[in-house]
């Protein structure tokens, strides 16, 4: 089975202080003309699954320049379906190629009984998910021959039959399983609100030494809820608790995600840089 090193691998110590953004296809030629100083890139693996093509092409000459993390929406990693073994050879062969800083997917389901959804649809948060989607997350780090990064979903309901809050489900999930996790301090704020917990609890539940990266994004307000939409400025409120994320568990590379309306580079490498901001600050109060 897969497990973690002790200490982190160089090349995530290097990212450790390091604000990336999300690479979307708007911005690809732009990145590939102008290599602007962006730390580092995200984006997401099913993209790049084909064999060849000007997408990957585009993925090979920009792995020259910056470190790339490979971030999954389709595994549908906690499904009661077998896990589709196209679909990871497809990204083992991805990762082999492109060799990745870090390689990601979330914590949720997206089809059962060979139906595909387009959404990351939440888990029960019992004992018997748990059980299932740790076995999975083994299965998939044997398959890819190397560690994943999990990571907490928004939501709008929760199950009746749920007996574990998810922030001992996520952290259970990282302690059993051996993965670590890809914190989405937006989502946890997203469903703080939602289902009307303190987003301060889930930081204090989470074990520092498992969080390999952080996710900042914009979410928009629909009635009593908020709607993980990825397509607004990183909130006020989301700021302030990746701040308090950071004092807790030190710098991680954190990434911001915009996915609908998505702006003007300039304007994400913005978004970027105030992150960057409270890294560095951090930083120098951890020195
Ligand atoms: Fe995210």
């Amino acid at each position: 089975m897969v497990r973690p090193a002790d200490s982190p691998p160089a090349v995530d110590r290097a990212l450790r202080t390091a604000a990336g953004i999300g690479l979307r296809s708007p911005h690809i030629r732009k990145v590939r003309a102008e290599r602007p100083s962006i730390r580092w890139l995200e984006v997401h693996s099913e993209n790049y699954f084909a064999d060849g093509g000007p997408a990957l092409a585009a993925l090979d000459d920009l792995r020259t320049d910056y470190p790339l993390s490979l971030h999954g929406v389709g595994m549908s990693l906690g499904s009661a379906d077998p896990l589709d073994r196209t679909h990871l050879a497809k990204l083992k062969r991805l990762a082999d190629r492109v060799q990745p800083v870090l390689v990601s997917e979330h914590l949720c389901w997206s089809g059962v009984g060979g139906r595909h959804f387009n959404d990351l649809l939440p888990l029960p948060y019992t004992e018997e998910a748990l059980a299932h989607v740790t076995a999975r997350v083994g299965e998939v780090q044997d398959a890819l021959g190397r560690e994943i990064l999990v990571e907490n979903v928004s939501s709008y309901l929760g199950f009746a039959e749920a007996t574990i809050p998810e922030w001992e489900f996520v952290a259970e999930l990282a302690r059993r399983s051996g993965c670590r996790l890809l914190l989405d301090v937006n989502n946890i704020y997203v469903n703080s609100v939602n289902h009307g917990f303190d987003a301060d609890r889930y930081l204090a539940a989470i074990p520092g030494d498992r969080v390999a990266e952080i996710h900042l994004a914009g979410f928009e307000a629909s009635g009593q809820y908020l709607i993980d939409t990825h397509g607004a400025p990183v909130a006020p409120d989301v700021w302030a608790l990746f701040t308090r994320a950071i004092a807790r568990f030190g710098p991680r590379p954190t990434l911001i995600e915009w996915d609908l309306d998505i702006p003007t580079l300039e304007a994400l490498e913005r978004e970027a840089a105030t992150a960057q901001a409270i890294l560095d600050e951090s930083h120098v109060v951890a020195r």
